[in-house]
């Protein structure tokens, strides 16, 4: 069975993001397809990036831990928000401090926005960050509109049946990039 680790990126007061994160862990979980874990950059509280994990005189039991969950991850899950056309700082804070845990994981993105365009500008921005830490990012896109309105705060989705199915096929393609990955595992430098 793959793990899968889930990125919960907003670390505002009141956040509405983090529903999707919780909603995605339920999917995986009810319907018995992997094991889960959340990384929830709220509850972790990094302190501001000052230098990556393998080079820090001081690496915190936090740091370490965040290395540990992503590296033994088989995919991941970033759920994102947009602000201003671009990913949160919280976020970029824990993929800079990284480095070969990235390297090729496969990461599915889901973003979400308060309004009708569910965070389709943040793509661009997270895309190109990971591309350049050379992780697999999966090609399927996850926009959330109303985000507020589409989950409760716990989670559950306003109408389940058809984010289900989108969720199918988001997670699909997320598990075929993992299973590909490990038959090539052998090839890997
Ligand atoms: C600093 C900031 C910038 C934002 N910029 C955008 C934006 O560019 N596009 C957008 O659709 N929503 C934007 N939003 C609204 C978010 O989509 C909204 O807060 C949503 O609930 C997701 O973020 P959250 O998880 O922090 O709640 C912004 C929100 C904040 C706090």
């Amino acid at each position: 069975m793959f793990h899968i680790a889930i990125i919960s990126s907003s670390v505002r007061l009141g956040r509405n993001s983090h529903r999707a994160a919780l909603y995605f862990q339920k999917y995986l979980n009810e319907n018995d397809l992997c094991t889960t874990e959340l990384i929830d950059l709220n509850a972790m509280q990094y302190p501001l990036f000052d230098e990556r994990l393998a080079y820090h005189p001081q690496p915190t039991k936090e740091m370490k831990d965040l290395s540990n969950r992503v590296m033994k991850a088989d995919g991941v899950i970033i759920v994102t928000p947009e602000y201003n056309g671009g990913y949160p700082a919280a976020l970029k804070n824990v993929i800079d401090l990284l480095y070969d845990e990235w390297f090729k994981k496969p990461i599915a993105i889901a973003t979400a926005s308060d309004g009708d365009f569910g965070g389709t500008q943040v793509i661009y921005s997270l895309l190109f960050s990971l591309w350049k830490i050379r992780a697999w990012v999966v090609p399927v896109r996850y926009p959330i509109p109303r985000v507020q309105e589409a989950f409760d705060e716990i989670g559950i989705p306003a109408d389940k049946a058809s984010q289900d199915k989108r969720t199918k096929v988001f997670i699909n393609e997320l598990f075929w990039c993992i299973e590909a990955n490990n038959r090539m595992k052998d090839y890997q430098q």
